[in-house]
C-alpha cells in the first residue's frame, strides 16, 4: 500500500539511488519537481529578454558574437529544462499557458532592466555565477533527468560567468566613466542576485521537504552564502565595492558576515509588481502567439508525412 511504496521510495532516495521517469514516486515529489524544473525553465527563456536588448548595441562584434553565444544557451537551457519536466507528465503547452497566464514563477532577478553595457558584464558575473551555485547542487538531485540536464548546463554556465566578468574587468580597468558604470552596475545587481536563492531557509515553504527527498542538496542561505563567499574576492580584485556596509570578513567562521535582503523588495518582485514583469510577460506572450503559424505549419506538416508514409 501507499505507506511501504514511500518507505520503499525514501529507502531509494537515502541510498542515492537516482529516480527514473517509470520510477514509482510520491505524487507530492512529481508535483513538487514539476514546479521547480518548469519554473527553472521559464526563468532561462525570459532570461534572454534583458541581455537580447544589448545584442544590436554590443560594443564590438566579438562582444556581439559572445552575447548571441549565451542568449542562444539560455533558450537552449530553456528547451532541456522543458524536455526534462515533460517526462514527469506535464505538456509543453500547459507549461507554456502556466507562464503566460502568470500562474508560474520565473526567477525574480529577470524583471530588473539592463540600463547599459556594464549590466551585461554584472548579469554574467553575478546572476549566471548564482545560478552556477545553485545548479551545481542540482547535478547531485536525485531525479535523473533534472540531475543529467544541470551537468552540460553547468560547462556552458561556467562561459558566461567568465564573459560576465572579463567585461566587468575591461571596465573596471578602463576609463574613469567605465569604472563608474561598472561600480554601478555592482550596486543595482548585487542585492537582486543575492535574491535568487530564494527566502531564508526558516521561511522557505520547500527547503526542508525538497532536502528530505534529495532534490535540494543545500539550503537556500547556504547556497547564498557560498556564492557571497566566492564573489566578495572577486569584486575586491575588480577594485570595485560590494553595496553592503556590513559585509565583514569573519575570520573565526571562515565566511563573511553581510546585511540583509529588503524581502519587501523580493516579495514585491516575486509577485509580479518589479519593474519589468509586465513588460517581460507581454514580451512572451507576443513572442507566443507570433509564433502560432510556426506550430501549425510544423503540425500541418507533420500530418501530411504521416499521411504519405501509410499510403
Ligand atoms: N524568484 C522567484 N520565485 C522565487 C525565488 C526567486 N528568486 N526564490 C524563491 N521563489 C519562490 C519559489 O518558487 C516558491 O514558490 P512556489 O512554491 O510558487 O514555486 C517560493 O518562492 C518559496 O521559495 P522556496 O525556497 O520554498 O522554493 P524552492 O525550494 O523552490 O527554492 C529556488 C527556490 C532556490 C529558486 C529553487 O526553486 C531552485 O533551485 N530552482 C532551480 C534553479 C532556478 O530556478 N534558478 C533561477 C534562475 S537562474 C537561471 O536559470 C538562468 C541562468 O542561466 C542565468
Amino acid at each position: 500500500d501507499r505507506e511501504v511504496l514511500e518507505e520503499a521510495f525514501q529507502v531509494k532516495v537515502d541510498a542515492e539511488t537516482r529516480i527514473e521517469p517509470k520510477d514509482w514516486m510520491p505524487d507530492a515529489y512529481r508535483k513538487n519537481l514539476i514546479r521547480q524544473m518548469s519554473q527553472h525553465a521559464h526563468s532561462e527563456v525570459v532570461g534572454m529578454l534583458p541581455e537580447g536588448n544589448w545584442l544590436t548595441r554590443a560594443p564590438s562584434l566579438k562582444r556581439k558574437a559572445i552575447l548571441m553565444a549565451k542568449i542562444q544557451d539560455e533558450g537552449g537551457h530553456g528547451l532541456y529544462l522543458y524536455s526534462a519536466a515533460e517526462t514527469l507528465g506535464i505538456t509543453r503547452d500547459q507549461m507554456y499557458d502556466q507562464l503566460l497566464d502568470g500562474s508560474a514563477k520565473y526567477s525574480s532577478i529577470f524583471n530588473y532592466p539592463t540600463l547599459n553595457w556594464a549590466d551585461i558584464g554584472a548579469i554574467g558575473w553575478l546572476v549566471d555565477g548564482a545560478a552556477i551555485t545553485n545548479q551545481i547542487a542540482l547535478c547531485r538531485c536525485s531525479y535523473g533527468p533534472y540531475a543529467r540536464a544541470m551537468v552540460k548546463i553547468c560547462k556552458e554556465e561556467s562561459f558566461h560567468q567568465r564573459q560576465g566578468y572579463d567585461i566587468m574587468m575591461v571596465m573596471a580597468e578602463g576609463t574613469a566613466e567605465q569604472r563608474r558604470m561598472a561600480q554601478d552596475a555592482l550596486n543595482r545587481w548585487w542585492w537582486p542576485a543575492l535574491m535568487m536563492f530564494g527566502p531564508h531557509d526558516a521561511e522557505s515553504a520547500h527547503t526542508s521537504q525538497s532536502m528530505k527527498w534529495k532534490i535540494k542538496r543545500s539550503s537556500n542561505d547556504e547556497l547564498r552564502q557560498k556564492f557571497i563567499d566566492a564573489t566578495v574576492p572577486q569584486a575586491e580584485y575588480l577594485g570595485l565595492t560590494i553595496p553592503d556596509d556590513q559585509l565583514a570578513w569573519n575570520a573565526a567562521e571562515g565566511k563573511y558576515d553581510w546585511g540583509e535582503i529588503d524581502w519587501d523588495e523580493f516579495r514585491n518582485v516575486v509577485n509580479g509588481n518589479g519593474l519589468c514583469n509586465r513588460e517581460r510577460l507581454e514580451t512572451r506572450r507576443k513572442a507566443h502567439e507570433g509564433g502560432q503559424w510556426v506550430r501549425e505549419a510544423a503540425l500541418a506538416y507533420a500530418e501530411k508525412r504521416q499521411q504519405r508514409a501509410a499510403s
